[in-house]
């Protein structure tokens, strides 16, 4: 297209489509123990639209941060695949994802620890943790607080047909 000349209706329908993914950029963290399904639930509902941060993957903090600090620069959503167990573990992203104008949205991954210890035992290789370290994991586990700057938490169980079920609380209903 010639520059100056008045966009296109399809050129117009693709800056409509940024300005409203600009609009809901989000900052998503997954909480959850070993074998509770954080991955797996990624793959299924984020991969398309959302870049996964995870420590596993990256190694260090530093290129965590790295890849953070792109995603908020980018307004790129992401989710961080972490345990994220504690609060302390989730201020890391919580503030500069708010400051930054991101919704800042919690997955809480409900689990017996008899069930996230069959499922670790169904991994090989590295993917697959000690028990001793998964049972810790599960006993220091803080559940979100609104407190913490959430916009939306959301709890997902693993029922036992392996299906994901998801139930969301905004903090405006
Ligand atoms: N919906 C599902 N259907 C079938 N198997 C599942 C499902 N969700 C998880 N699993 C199985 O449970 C195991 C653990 O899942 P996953 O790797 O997603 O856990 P995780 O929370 O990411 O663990 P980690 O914190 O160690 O990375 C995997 O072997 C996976 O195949
Ligand atoms: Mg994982």
């Amino acid at each position: 297209m010639p520059r100056g000349s008045a966009p296109t209706a399809d050129r117009q329908t693709r800056i409509s489509a940024a300005r409203v993914h600009n609009d809901r950029v989000e900052a998503v963290l997954f909480i959850g123990v070993q074998g509770s399904g954080k991955s797996t639930f990624y793959h299924e509902r984020f991969f398309p639209t959302h870049v996964r941060i995870n420590l596993d993957m990256l190694r260090t903090r530093q290129r965590e941060q790295i890849l953070l600090n792109a995603c908020i620069e980018a307004r790129q959503s992401f989710v961080i695949d972490n345990t994220n167990a504690l609060e302390s573990d989730r201020a890391r992203y919580i503030p500069l994802a708010r400051a930054s104008g991101f919704r800042v949205i919690a997955y809480f991954f409900e689990t017996t620890l008899a069930d996230a210890i069959r499922r670790n035992n169904q991994r090989s290789g590295k993917q697959k943790v000690p028990a001793a370290a998964l049972a810790a994991t599960f006993r220091k586990l803080q559940p979100p607080r609104w407190e913490e700057g959430f916009d939306e938490i959301c709890t997902v169980i693993l029922s036992t047909e392996n299906i994901f079920r998801v139930q969301s609380r905004s903090r405006e209903a």
